[in-house]
């Protein structure tokens, strides 16, 4: 049986904000494969964090894939902005994107890698028109905003449908999943098909950040016999 690579995307979100380089640094050494921005905008979630001046800094201090998580009302107006911060990828949430196809072909245009994600409410169908555009399908499995919560369940079989909607058009884009996810989560989330891990308190809340990533990156590789 062949398993496919699981990368490690930490989310900054958990990282102490006054020593946001260091953090970045160590979990780059640590053997984390993208670093996970989330941008929230206080109107579409209900938290503020970081805008392109950030990811900017981050550009100085990491060579790893900047992966930056829009959430906010209207993405369209920031993508230039991003993509000259230095973002490699642009993930945007389905709910702001009245012309989705437009967006995704912004952000190529602007040389990064496309995502597309959903909240934990928003059915998969409306992923189905837009498969073949995207690099990335991002699913939430907590409510967007906040660090720190828990896995909703039923997410797990969300991700196994997106799973096989994307092999179902020979599609390579990867699948992410964002939020709740811990040593516990990790493997039956791979399991139901994840390429991408992204963990925010998991990661930032151990004493060891190399174990943690390397734990979360086995866990799903684990097949019981
Ligand atoms: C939630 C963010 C997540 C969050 C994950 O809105 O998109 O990236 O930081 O944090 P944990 O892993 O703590 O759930
Ligand atoms: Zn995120």
């Amino acid at each position: 049986m062949s398993l496919r690579p699981v990368l490690i995307a930490p989310s900054i979100l958990s990282a102490d904000f006054g020593h946001l380089a260091d953090a970045v640094k160590q979990v780059e050494a640590a053997g984390a494969d993208w670093i996970h921005v989330d941008v929230m905008d206080g109107h579409f979630v209900p938290n503020l964090t970081a805008g392109p001046p950030i990811v900017e800094a981050l550009r100085s201090v990491t060579d790893l894939p900047l992966d930056v998580h829009l959430m906010v009302t209207n993405p369209d107006a920031l993508i230039g902005e991003f993509a000259r911060a230095g973002a490699n990828h642009l993930t945007v949430h389905v709910e702001t994107c009245p012309h989705l196809h437009r967006t995704l072909q912004r952000i190529h245009e602007h040389g990064m890698k496309a995502g597309v994600t959903l909240n934990p409410a928003t059915s998969v169908v409306t992923l189905e028109e837009i498969l073949t555009s995207v690099d990335i399908v991002l699913v939430m499995s907590v409510n967007p905003g906040f660090g720190g919560q828990p896995f909703i369940e039923s997410c797990l079989d969300k991700i196994a449908r997106v799973r096989r909607m994307l092999d179902h058009v020979h599609s390579q884009a990867l699948l992410e999943v964002d939020g709740g996810v811990n040593l516990a989560k990790a493997g039956p989330i791979v399991r139901a098909g994840a390429d991408v891990l992204v963990s925010g308190s998991a990661i930032f809340t151990s004493n060891d950040y190399s174990k943690t990533i390397s734990q979360l990156r086995m866990a799903g590789e684990t097949i019981s016999v």
